[in-house]
Order: structure tokens, then sequence, then C-alpha cells
């Protein structure tokens, strides 16, 4: 007798019910290119401690993703142990859902750019690019293609036979990344590639790799302790400090939105007034009563800091419904496109408000420094940080 399928493996006892549990459709998602899964690094050099810790992170193919946060914060330790330079001491890294922890550099579907640029001097242009398809034993004709076809991307075609001793820092940077990208890898690290450059040449090597990325559609993880860098360069961005991640979002969720008092500092300036929040307000410690636009999730009575931005304090035409606060202007800087003016509120508390310079402003209406000023914000641009 054929066994009846229905027949439960246990016997529908008030123990084992049969449930019957409805299966919920899988969403199809496509595996990151990059998945972190919980990895920490402790160096036994330095006495144990934690040089990355507990670092959990997706980044979707094609990302322009960043690592930004001061020096010694773990970026490349975390760099070096997605292109298996560096093994975790506990978590794992994934590949396009592929397990690749312990696996060596060249068994990863991954290239790296280091700030060196590490070229072979001996070498043309184009042979330092072709290198790494010869020894793959790319055949003759596809390898002349490719490494053309990269030259031309980074704007080297017309030098392909030059020795790299013969070229600018910016130049030699763009045959470093013809040489990584003609590979084809999956993921491109870059580690702090445009520090060496002079601030001009940085500007426009960033504009450059960001249309590289776009047009060659292979993720970059791209390291950088520059806020400007990781925010004009990149879909998103994880901002670290002290071997973890403080935050994770794009440019503006981390900007505008800062969830920690490090990230609302280390992301360009921010005023830090430290006050006490109270249902819906902040009382400054020497100062007024401030509304606040957000809920923040500390209790009442709390410490905290209130964040706003330079650039979105008003100095003048306040409306109503603003949080306004006076102050002593003890500091005027003029920098072409802006102006900005530090304001004291009480010892030792002091704003910075930037105001554009635009063709409406005029010279004789900026301050000189020592007048008391009445400035404000709207309550939804200040922040609630504890
Ligand atoms: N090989 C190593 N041995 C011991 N400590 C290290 C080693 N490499 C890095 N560290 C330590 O790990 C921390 C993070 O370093 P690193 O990843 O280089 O930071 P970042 O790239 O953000 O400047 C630092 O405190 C650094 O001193
Ligand atoms: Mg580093």
């Amino acid at each position: 007798m054929q066994p009846d399928p229905k027949t439960p493996e246990h016997p529908r006892t008030p123990e084992h019910p049969r449930i019957q549990r409805p299966v919920p459709p899988v969403p199809v998602r496509p595996a990151p290119a990059v998945r972190l899964d919980r990895v920490s690094k402790r160096y036994p050099a330095g006495g144990g401690a934690y040089a990355v810790r507990e670092v959990e992170l997706d980044i979707a193919k094609g990302e322009f993703f960043s690592l930004l946060g001061p020096s010694g914060c773990g970026k490349t330790t975390l760099l070096r142990m997605i292109g298996g330079f560096t093994d975790p001491t506990d978590g794992g890294v994934l590949l396009d859902g592929q397990d690749v922890t312990g696996l060596p550099p060249h068994q990863r579907n991954v290239n790296t750019v280091f700030q060196s640029y590490a070229l072979f001097e001996h070498l043309s242009l184009a042979d330092n690019v072709a290198f790494g398809l010869r020894r793959k034993g790319v055949a003759r004709a596809e390898i002349r293609a490719r490494v053309r076809g990269m030259l031309d991307l980074v704007q080297l075609g017309h030098l392909a036979d030059r020795r790299p001793a013969t070229l600018s820092g910016g130049q030699k940077q763009r045959v470093a990344l013809a040489r990584a990208l003609v590979n084809r890898p999956q993921v491109l690290l870059l580690d702090e590639p445009l520090a060496a450059l002079d601030l001009k040449l940085r500007r426009q090597m960033q504009v450059e790799l960001k249309q590289i990325q776009r047009e060659v559609g292979i993720t970059f993880v791209f390291v950088t302790h520059d806020q400007d860098e990781a925010l004009t360069m990149s879909d998103r961005l994880a901002v670290m400090n002290e071997g973890r991640v403080e935050q994770c979002g794009t440019p503006e969720d981390v900007y505008e939105r800062p969830t920690t008092t490090f990230t609302a500092s280390f992301m360009g300036t921010s005023n830090l007034v430290p006050g006490t929040y109270r249902s819906g307000r902040v009382t400054l410690d020497e100062g007024p009563e401030l509304l606040v636009g957000q809920r923040p999730s500390v209790p009442d009575g709390s410490r905290v800091n209130l964040a706003v931005r330079p650039e979105k304090i008003w100095l003048s035409d306040l409306e109503p419904g603003m949080a306004r606060v006076t102050g002593t202007v003890r500091e005027t800087v003029y920098s072409g496109p802006t102006t900005t003016y530090l304001i004291e509120l009480a010892p030792g508390v002091t704003v910075s408000v930037l105001e554009q310079n635009t063709v409406r402003s005029r010279r004789e209406d900026r301050w000189s420094g020592g007048e008391r000023v009445e400035i404000g914000w709207k309550p939804e641009h200040c922040l609630v940080l504890d």
C-alpha cells in the first residue's frame, strides 16, 4: 500500500498540531556586491584592540560607496578585508552572495587602487595596463583592444607609449585606475586614491572618477577622510569612528540628518549648542528655550546638543515661528563667495553662520564685529543629538 502523502510525520496530538503555515513568497533580490557580516578585526600587535568592530554593511551592485572617517578609524583595514589582504578575526565577507572569507586576493573578483600608484616605471603606459591581462593569458588582439579602450576612457590614449616617469600625479593615478579596471573586476577598491593630488587637480579627478564609474558600472568602494569628497562622489557612504560605522546613508541623509554628535561635527561645520531637552523644546544652558522640529528619542531632562548648520541660520528678516537667539559678533571672515560670522551666544558657546555673497548682498550690510545681533533658524533645521 502506498503511504498516504498527507500522513503527518507526527501523530496529531495536542503537542504536535499540524500547522499549515502559508509560505510567504520569497522576494527575488539581487545579492549585494559586497556584504560585510559583522566583521571585526583585532591586531595582536595593537594589544588586541579593535581596528574594526562588528561592521554590518551591504553595498549594492554598481554603487559608488564611500568609507569616510578620520585617520585611524579602520577604513583601510575594512577595505583590506574586502580585498582579502587581511582576514577578519570575526564575521564574514560575501561578494555577490558568495562567502569569500579566508580566500586570498587573487581568488576574489576584486581589484585595488592604492594612493601610491605602484606603476612599473620601465614599462609604457599601455604595457602597464596590459600587464594583468597578459598574465591571465588573454589573446593579444583582445588585450590591444581593451587596453586602448581603457586608456581612452581615462583620457590617456594619446600617451600610450610614454613611460610613467614623464607623467603628472593625476595622470599616473589615471593609469593605475585603467590598470585596475581593465580586468573588469566586480568590485574596485580605492584607498584614498586622490590624497596625494593638489586641491584643484583633486576636484577635477573627483568628477572624472565619478563619470568613469558611471560609464563602466562597476561597484566602487572608495576610502577617504575628506567629507567634501565623500559627499560629492558617493551614492551612499558609511561614516566610521573608532572601528564602527556611525551612520550609513545617502550624502543628504548623513549631512542633513546626522544621527550622532560625531557625524554632525565630522560632516562639515555643525554648530553644537548644549542644552536640556524637555517635551519638544531645548533650553540652552545660557539662553532661551527653543522649539525643535523633531521628536528626539531621548527622555525629558536629557542633556543634549542642538545642532544647526551654519548655512541654515538666518541673520536678518527673521520670520515668525523661528527659533531666535541673540549674541555678539566676534569675527567676520570674508572668503569670496561667502562670509562667515562667528557669533558668541554665551561665554564658550560660539556659532558660525554662513552667508552667501550674492548680487543682492551689500558690502555695507556686513557686520564688522562687536555688534549685538539676533539670529534665528527654522525649528525643522535643527537636530537634537545626545
Ligand atoms: N598591521 C597592523 N598592526 C597593528 N595595528 C594596526 C595595523 N594596521 C592598522 N592598525 C591599527 O588599526 C587601526 C585602524 O587603522 P586603519 O585601518 O589603517 O585606519 P584608517 O585607514 O582609517 O586610517 C589604527 O588604530 C591602526 O593603528
Ligand atoms: Mg587608511
